[in-house]
């Protein structure tokens, strides 16, 4: 990009931003964030998932053979097992309040395209996260992923393992270059149909698609000892928390999109249509039929500022005037035509 050259972009991206690209300070200022994240400068550089090709992560045998290699592999481990070693009957420390393993969210160990990789991650922290209304370290983020799907207590900052599944990550992003995105960072786009998420057409979506795996009443199957899931819980006490970003419906119908059912769908060829991935996500996600676990700490509240909420996110307040319903299940497109007629941020 040349110095001076002003450009407005309109994003194939959901369509839904309207970018000003200020090349002088090499910024991309847009409401675009594939995470929960709210606005930040930082976090929006023209970047090469716009244009390049699916990043690809480093391959496992070239994990180099000294200290900081030891702890990319031992990060490695602890992302695949991670009900062995830190889960609720954890060798090396009893953080997950469930048995589920990062890997059942982050497929591959966070390397698959569109399937919460981890490919930029490292790049792009310490990073500002609207639900604390702070900067977030990447350690930081990791025990959210552990408080809220995972239903446990932080590990300490400085602890091995912490250390470890910060390396492994950092290493998976080796090729990235800081503060950017790149293509299969992020989650499968989806559009909006002008109706809201069905859970009853779901039910049925589920019924036919997904309980094989995942159980009837989404409570997953474990493996032969219990001491983990050959198939993870989609709702009931140890499945991922009220709040917590799978709950959201389009975040989790982007997930579904590309990788579910699981050996099925790719997303190069994806299984589900859009509607089908919403109303699946819809119908596992209704707090109407499906309890969850909900979070523990009450003292600190998500989000101080309401402006930095997801559309999808489902506890008011927020700065429209569209019911909890409406956020959770949508239409979605009202919503987002008010945020950017109101100049509120859209955020996903
Ligand atoms: C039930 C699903 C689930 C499980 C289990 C899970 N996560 Fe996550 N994690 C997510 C979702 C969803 C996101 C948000 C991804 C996005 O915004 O695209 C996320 C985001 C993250 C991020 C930030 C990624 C980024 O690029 O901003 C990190 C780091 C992370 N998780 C680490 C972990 C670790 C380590 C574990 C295991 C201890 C774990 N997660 C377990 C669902 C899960
Ligand atoms: C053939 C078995 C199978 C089928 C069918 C299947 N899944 Fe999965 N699903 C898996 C496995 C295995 C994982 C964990 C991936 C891993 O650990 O590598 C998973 C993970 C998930 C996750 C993230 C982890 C969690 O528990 O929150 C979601 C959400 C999910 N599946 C939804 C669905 C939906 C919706 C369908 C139906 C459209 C479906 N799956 C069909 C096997 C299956």
């Amino acid at each position: 990009m040349k110095n001076g050259a002003l450009k407005t972009c309109k994003f194939k991206l959901k369509n839904l931003f309207t970018c000003v690209v200020f090349s002088t300070v090499a910024m991309l200022s847009c409401n675009n964030t594939s995470n929960d994240t709210a606005n930040n400068p930082k976090e929006n550089n023209l970047s090469p998932r716009d244009t390049g090709a699916i990043y690809t992560p480093p391959d496992t045998s070239t994990i180099p053979h000294d200290a900081f290699g030891d702890m990319v592999r031992y990060g490695r481990e602890l992302v695949v097992n991670t009900a062995h070693y830190i889960g609720p009957n954890g060798t090396e420390g009893k953080y997950l309040g469930n048995k589920m393993n990062c890997i059942n969210c982050h497929l591959d160990a966070g390397t698959r395209p569109f399937g919460y990789s981890y490919f930029s991650t490292h790049a792009r922290y310490p990073q500002y996260r609207g639900r604390e209304n702070k900067i977030l370290t990447l350690g930081e983020r990791v025990n959210n992923c552990i408080e809220r799907p995972h239903s446990g207590t932080p590990m300490p900052l400085d602890s091995k393992e912490m250390v470890a599944i910060v390396s492994y990550i950092k290493w998976v992003g080796s090729n990235v270059p800081v503060g950017q995105h790149v293509k299969g960072d992020e989650s499968l786009e989806i559009e909006y149909p002008n109706r809201a998420a069905d859970p009853e057409k779901g039910a049925v979506i589920f019924a036919e698609h997904c309980s094989s795996c995942h159980g009837k009443n989404g409570e997953g199957t474990w493996n032969l000892d219990s001491s983990t899931y050959t198939y993870p819980p989609l709702w009931g006490k140890y499945a991922y928390q009220k709040g917590s970003s799978p709950s959201r419906v389009v975040k989790l119908a982007r997930f579904i999109k590309a990788n579910m059912p699981d050996k099925k769908a790719t997303w190069q060829k994806p299984f589900l249509t859009d509607e089908q991935a919403l109303d699946v996500a819809a119908f596992i996600n209704d707090d109407r039929i499906h309890a969850r676990p909900q979070k523990k700490d009450k003292t600190h509240p998500d989000y101080p500022n309401p402006a930095t909420k997801a559309i999808d996110y489902d506890m008011p307040p927020y700065v429209d005037t569209f019911s909890a319903l409406q956020h959770k299940f949508g239409p979605f497109k009202p919503i987002v035509d008010y945020h950017k007629a109101n100049k509120q941020p859209v955020v996903w």
